[in-house]
């Protein structure tokens, strides 16, 4: 259904908290665990679908946490962390992850390596980060990282849209897009 334009001198209709989420919804995304150690040693592993890649050079990606989160004291500046990109059987793994407490690595799945950030097990791919500035972001804040090593599988990604996971289909026979090219004037 097309959305109709709001007319010049229209006020937009006013934005409730349902309308907010369904529409921040509609954007498909990939799931990951973020993984670091909190000062005291502690791990921490948060489910998070606000990744998004920022610049290739210099190399950095952006997410963002809770300001309520517990995990929030494992990311001053500087401090290191792993983007944990989860695949497509990974769906319990990022739901035990989004709950709140204790134990979160008393999984099969979670290698933990103090003091490194934890690794997970099958992941799609992992980017490990350091955290390079952090901005205030409303009820949340914007984590913007250094990445400093990948590593990546053949997995399939899990994704996430309109609160529920699903699976990546491939249009067979599309050609593949280098969006980063279009930095340089060439699009393919
Ligand atoms: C698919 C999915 C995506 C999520 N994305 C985020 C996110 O980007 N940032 C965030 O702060 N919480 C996000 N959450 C919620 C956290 O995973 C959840 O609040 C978790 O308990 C946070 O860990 P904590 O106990 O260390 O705060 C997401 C949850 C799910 C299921």
């Amino acid at each position: 259904m097309a959305v109709p334009p709001v007319p010049a001198g229209a006020t937009a209709p006013a934005l409730s908290p349902r309308a907010l989420r369904d529409a921040f919804g509609a954007f498909a995304t990939g799931v990951t665990v973020v993984t670091a150690v909190r000062p005291d040693g502690e791990p921490v592993g948060v489910t998070a679908n606000s990744f998004a890649s920022v610049s290739l050079d210099p190399p950095l990606g952006l997410w963002s946490l809770a300001n309520t989160s517990p995990s929030m004291v494992a990311f001053g500046l500087g401090a290191p962390y792993a983007i944990n990109i989860l695949a497509d059987g990974q769906r319990d793994l990022a739901m035990h992850f989004a709950r709140s407490g204790k134990d979160k690595f008393d999984v099969d799945a979670a290698w933990r390596m103090n003091p490194e950030p934890p690794r997970l097990h099958g992941a799609r791919a992992r980017l490990d980060c350091r955290v390079h500035a952090l901005y205030p972001g409303g009820d949340h804040t914007i984590i913007v990282g250094e990445v400093l090593a990948v590593s990546r599988s053949t997995a399939s990604p899990l994704l996430f849209a309109d609160g529920k996971f699903g699976r990546y289909t491939l249009d067979a026979g599309a050609p593949a897009v280098n969006h980063w090219s279009g930095l340089h004037g060439e699009w393919i």
